[in-house]
């Protein structure tokens, strides 16, 4: 089991690593768009290395397979341990991600709605699976039998793939997710600080401090 955070804002990852209960950051295009529009994609992601441990996910944005190929073999120059290609789901991305798997590069499959196309991705040889929690809802279907059907046929056929959970909304994303067998959820620092409160908890703690701050000592 393993907890990672979906975001490519350094400040953010350092502090939040820094609870002890991430292994690993994942990214997308869609996120450094959003968070850093600006940002030279290298420097960006050698600022989340320097502040994080464990894989850190980089997708691939190019179309074609020699593109995708020579794009990957520039991410994982940053650092050959712990970048992690993202390979969207598709015909020339499977091609993409057996030549990665043959180089023994480390692969996060993306995008994945289905059992059928985890179960592929596997085949070929990810390192990890990456189903969309949020988007499979978006289209009015239920995640949890998804999430649980592709851990099902990945333990029958020792298959070592880790699913991901990822496009996670809510915090009872999470929490299915966990239940139906995923490996790792990924989930945005927001999801994470709300992981953590619980009014009952708050009110608890203030309960306990109160009553030490106002006890009446014989001294
Ligand atoms: C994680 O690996 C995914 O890229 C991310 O969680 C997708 O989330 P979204 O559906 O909110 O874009």
């Amino acid at each position: 089991m393993a907890l990672f955070i979906d975001s490519s804002d350094p400040k953010e990852i350092k502090d939040l690593f820094a609870w002890g209960v991430l292994s690993g950051v994942t990214t997308n295009p869609l996120i450094i768009a959003r968070e850093a529009p600006d940002a030279d994609l290298a420097e960006r992601i050698h600022e989340i290395l320097a502040v994080s441990h464990g894989d850190v996910s980089v997708e691939l944005t190019t179309e074609t397979e020699k593109e995708m190929i020579d794009e990957a073999l520039r991410y994982h120059a940053w650092d050959q341990q712990r970048i992690t290609i993202k390979v969207p789901m598709s015909e020339v991305g499977l091609r993409v991600l057996h030549q990665l798997s043959k180089r023994n590069i480390k692969t996060n499959v993306t995008c994945l709605m289905a059992m059928n196309q985890a179960y592929m991705a596997a085949l070929g040889g990810a390192t990890y699976v990456s189903l969309f929690s949020g988007r499979v809802r978006d289209m009015g279907y239920d995640v949890r039998p998804v999430i649980e059907s592709t851990r099902k046929i990945l333990d029958r056929e020792q298959l070592p793939a880790k699913i991901i959970v990822g496009s996670v909304r809510h915090m009872m994303d999470v929490n299915e997710a966990l239940e139906a067998g995923a490996h790792v959820p990924t989930v945005t620092p927001p999801i994470l600080r709300k992981m953590v409160w619980h009014p009952r908890t708050i009110e608890t703690i203030n309960e306990f401090n109160d009553a030490w701050r106002n006890r009446s000592t014989k001294r």
